[in-house]
């Protein structure tokens, strides 16, 4: 089956979102997603989208902010955009229908996040991106210009490759995106997508490690297609774990307990509560997360214990109640009263910083191509994002990707020839548990050798191991009818390889990336 539309995206988070509304008034529409379409990452978000409101906080202390978090690799021009530009994007928020928390005198109750030198996180009690989500796609549903298909997989972006041959390094032939092979799951069918401009939205990547705050759907799908098509991959060693999840060994996804809790006042402690932030970090409890994660990785090791705890007994109950509801249910059904018992939390994997390398439009280093959201490397978080820097920089990046996107698909036709997708020889493949095994092997490699601390030994391993499942897993996927694991557990294999073999380029400690054998940065 062969479909045409003006715009495809891949992706039904806040990024796929709302470039979709932007777009939409220029022409068809059209978004694939490969589960329901409120399933995302957006959906969990909690903590809320830092911008600045109202005084004494400045885009000064904003940019400042996100340069420290970033240990100064972020690109201090992309910062100043993103953040020069946040207050108009957050009204346009306000205006689709999405209502932040207000105080009593009817001005936003902003939130503080680690790493933010004032309050600054506009928030929907502890379920902003849920809210967010609800909106937007309310908003997309209601739009004539949109359709939206749901369990969807994209599975490849069609370019050069799929119909004259290879294109890349030593070619001097540009690559261009004509749209996407997208395997409808309900009927096992892959349809071919012509496109006049693609948008990849497809979030982030945690699902590469074995406990993590990501969503299933979180495996890296469009990086790794991007990589396969030879566009520009970037950052990848920068990945961020989020210093408190739940420790609940038994559920997946680890269940996040908000920075925002330690902005109003809740602490870090060992099992037997005792402080240990001040051995770390001036800004204790609150410091930039990079320091955080390693903080608490380092006393779990000195200790032996599974997890350290966060304390906000002392903090008011009203106060938890009514910003942190779901946190607090959450730990009432696994038999933890928060406001009398403290709370049990571990780092997890938790944002993907780099990915498909865009630029100030978002554009990617294949024409006709856009990135925005978790996938795509800004520039802004360089080697640690500030916390909740992401919504905002899906909502500016996809804003800018959409006013270039409408120029672009009026001067592109749809490309003709485009073969359909070639499954001759491939059978029903019978060992589901061989990718299950794969998987679970996958994840094991990334936490035990690709986590918070790092050696060149620890990264030699995994990509030792890597290569064998890499192998294993291309030789299934050649001879499989295509479902939508083993694309995912390819796709991972490809974005854990991206992960290695940038860790070992980076000969230096800088925010996420830290090696036992590199303590300092560059040149120092
Ligand atoms: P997502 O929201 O993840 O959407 C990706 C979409 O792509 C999904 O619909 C998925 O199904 C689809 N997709 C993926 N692959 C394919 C494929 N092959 N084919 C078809 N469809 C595909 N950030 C903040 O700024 N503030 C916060 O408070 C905050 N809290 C967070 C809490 C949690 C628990 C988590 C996990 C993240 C949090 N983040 C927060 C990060 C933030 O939520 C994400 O970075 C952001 O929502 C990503 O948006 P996105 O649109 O890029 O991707
Ligand atoms: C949180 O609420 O702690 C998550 C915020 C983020 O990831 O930006």
């Amino acid at each position: 089956m062969r479909k045409k539309t003006d715009f495809l995206i891949i992706g039904t988070g806040i990024a796929g979102l709302t470039y979709a509304l932007k777009v939409a008034p220029y022409g068809k529409v059209c978004i694939v997603t490969k589960g329901e379409a409120v399933e995302s990452a957006t959906r969990y978000a909690q903590g809320g989208i830092a911008a600045v409101m109202y005084t004494p906080d400045s885009y000064e202390k904003h940019i400042r902010d996100t340069m420290i978090a970033g240990d100064n690799l972020s690109d201090p021009e992309i910062v100043r955009i993103t953040i020069t530009e946040s207050t108009e994007r957050i009204q346009e928020l306000i205006e689709w229908g999405v209502a932040f928390d207000k105080d009593r005198s009817g001005k936003y109750d902003l939130a503080k996040e680690g790493g933010h030198s004032e309050f600054r996180v506009l928030h929907h009690k502890d379920q902003t991106g849920a809210e967010i989500e609800n909106v937007l796609l309310q908003r997309v549903r209601e739009n004539k210009n949109i359709e939206i298909f749901e369990n969807h997989f994209a599975i490849d972006l069609i370019t050069q490759h799929h119909l004259d041959g290879e294109v890349g390094p030593g070619s001097d032939e540009e690559i261009v995106c004509y749209g996407a092979y997208v395997l409808n799951k309900a009927n096992h069918q892959i349809l071919t997508l012509l496109a006049k401009t693609t948008m990849v939205a497809t979030g982030g990547a945690g699902n590469v490690y074995a406990t993590t705050t990501n969503p299933p759907v979180a495996t890296g799908d469009g990086i790794a297609m991007v990589c396969r098509a030879k566009g520009k991959i970037e950052n990848m060693e920068f990945i961020q774990f989020h210093p408190t999840s739940l420790f609940n060994p038994a559920e997946t996804p680890s269940f996040l307990i908000t920075e925002a809790l330690r902005g109003s006042g809740a602490v870090l402690k060992t099992r037997t509560g005792k402080e240990f932030m001040q051995k770390y970090d001036s800004r204790l409890s609150l410091a930039p997360r990079d320091i955080v994660a390693r903080a608490i990785d380092n006393e779990l090791k000195i200790s032996g214990d599974e997890f350290v705890c966060l304390d906000a007994r002392h903090l008011d109950k009203k106060v938890i109640l009514n910003h942190f509801p779901a946190i607090y249910a959450k730990c009432l059904s696994i038999g933890i009263d928060m406001t009398k018992e403290m709370i049990p939390v571990v780092p997890a994997a938790h944002y993907t910083c780099g990915g498909i390398a865009v630029d100030r439009h978002a554009k990617t280093t294949i024409r006709n191509l856009y990135a925005s959201g978790e996938c795509s490397s800004t520039g802004l978080h360089g080697a640690n994002r500030l916390a909740s820097n992401s919504l905002l920089e899906s909502l500016v990046f996809s804003h800018r990707a959409a006013f270039d996107a409408v120029k672009t698909m009026q001067n592109s036709k749809f490309k003709n020839g485009v073969p359909d997708w070639n499954a001759e020889g491939t059978v029903f493949n019978e060992e589901m548990i061989l990718i299950t095994q794969s998987l679970k092997e996958l994840q094991g490699i990334m936490t035990n050798y690709v986590g918070i601390v790092r050696s060149n030994l620890r990264l030699k391993r995994a990509s030792d191991r890597l290569e064998i499942i890499q192998k294993e897993t291309e030789e299934l996927y050649q001879k499989s009818v295509l479902t939508e694991k083993i694309c995912e557990l390819r796709n991972l294999i490809s974005v854990a390889g991206l992960i290695i073999q940038m860790a070992t380029n980076r000969k230096e400690s800088r925010g996420l990336h830290h090696s036992i054998d590199y303590p300092g940065h560059y040149g120092e």
